[in-house]
């Protein structure tokens, strides 16, 4: 089997994997978060008896529930216990090994592209894996020096780091990989929350609980602290996941200022959710959000196009013919020589699969200027002119 094909294969079967282990990871965390701020202080004595702190009545599924918190802990631990781990854990490692598939072997074309200050694929990958370790470290250590201050403070300053990796990662690599890495940077940070401080607090609790003593309280606010910084931060990941499939958001002029306020509008959004479950409803956290998105799509929307205005005779194919050999053939075509097949399947081998992309070359050329791929074939603007008279003129 053709080796393009395994790759293909496996950045299936991994994207389907790492979306379900998200799903699974980020729809339990919002479960809980949800059940925490819904809880009741319960009436009933008895349950008052047993020190639950806070209960609800629910139904779904044709059953009614009622989970109950505890205060400090149930007076016997019940054998059988369930722990939530292996969502985070399955996430991120689908996630790594995704990301191999596609950017680390594919570094060349996925993570360089002609403007990124890196242009070697084994300098692009250790930045990439650098920027995963470095943004836990200072996320932890900002963590354990701020462990008593505000939670704004802290998330003034967590923010102000991101954006800052963000610039740097825009300067040194391609716009995609820069936005996917600050995205897979944060999901490390979430994952070693869970690995390095969630979990093993839980354990030590459950440890002193069971050997009958009275756990100590650090743990489970450390614990809380990790929590809350995980609940604030999925929006802006799963933000930074997707933008690699809408180009005109990470290749416009000021993509790391892009990132920067998306990331805010996507923080804030989380804001109102947490808010709500309480019963207070802060509209000004959405609307805020969507207003920086909307300036987003307004500042990034295509400007009118030049054309070659060489209006005595009529472009075609003819004429675009040698470009697209030039700066397109080299990854779609039957035989592609920068990339092991052609992306999305779109091959411009005979004349006829042309014309049936062209208001898709269009968009991707001319409107978004995502294609060429980072401009890695030097396309120049004249080009693209011939490109936009070609569709103005019928595209024939
Ligand atoms: C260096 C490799 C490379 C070059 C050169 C390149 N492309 Fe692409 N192209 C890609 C990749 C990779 C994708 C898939 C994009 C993605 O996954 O976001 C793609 C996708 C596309 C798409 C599909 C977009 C969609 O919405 O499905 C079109 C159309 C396209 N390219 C046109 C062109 C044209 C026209 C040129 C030449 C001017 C060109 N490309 C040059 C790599 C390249």
């Amino acid at each position: 089997m053709d080796a393009s094909y395994v790759i293909e294969c496996a950045s299936m079967l991994l994207r389907w994997m790492h979306v379900i282990f998200a799903i699974a990871w980020v729809g339990s965390s919002f479960y809980f978060i949800w059940l925490d701020n819904s809880l009741k202080a319960p009436v009933d004595p008895v349950l008052i008896e047993k020190g639950v702190g806070g209960e609800l009545w629910a139904v779904h599924g044709g059953g009614f529930y009622n989970p109950q918190k505890y205060l400090l802990a149930p007076r016997q631990l019940p054998d059988e216990l369930h722990w939530f781990k292996w969502e985070s854990y399955s996430t991120w490692l689908s996630g790594f090994f995704l990301m191999g598939a596609l950017y680390y072997s594919q570094a060349g074309v996925y993570m360089i592209d002609a403007n990124s200050a890196i242009q070697t694929p084994g300098a692009a990958v250790l930045t990439g894996m650098a920027t995963l370790v470095t943004g836990w470290l200072v996320y932890d250590g900002l963590c354990r020096l701020l462990f008593n201050r505000s939670p704004l403070l802290f998330g003034a300053i967590y923010y102000g780091f991101v954006v800052i990796t963000g610039f740097v990662l825009c300067h040194l690599l391609s716009g995609r990989a820069a936005f996917l890495h600050v995205g897979a940077m944060i999901a490390t940070t979430m994952s070693a929350n869970v690995f390095f401080w969630i979990i093993p607090g839980q354990k030590k609790m459950v440890a002193a609980m069971r050997a009958g003593q009275t756990p100590e309280p650090v743990h489970g606010k450390r614990g809380k602290q990790r929590s809350v910084h995980n609940n604030y931060l999925v929006l802006p990941v799963i933000f930074c996941m997707l933008s690699n499939h809408y180009a005109f958001i990470y290749s416009g002029p000021q993509p790391g200022l892009t990132l920067a306020v998306l990331l805010l509008a996507a923080a804030l959004t989380r804001h109102f959710f947490n808010l709500r479950h309480k019963g207070i409803y802060r509209w000004q956290y959405p609307a805020a959000g969507l207003i920086l998105l909307l300036a987003v799509f307004i500042t990034h929307a295509p400007k009118a196009q030049p054309t070659t205005a060489q209006s005595a005779r009529t472009t075609t194919l003819v004429d675009i013919r040698p470009i697209i050999a030039d700066r397109c053939m080299a990854c779609h075509s039957e035989k592609p020589t920068r990339m092991p097949s052609a992306p999305n399947g779109i091959k411009f081998d005979t004349d006829d699969a042309v014309r049936a992309n062209a208001p898709k070359i269009f968009q991707q050329v001319v409107q978004m200027k995502a294609m060429p791929l980072g401009n890695l074939t030097g396309m120049t603007d004249a080009e693209r002119a011939q490109f936009a008279q070609w569709f103005k003129d019928g595209a024939r």
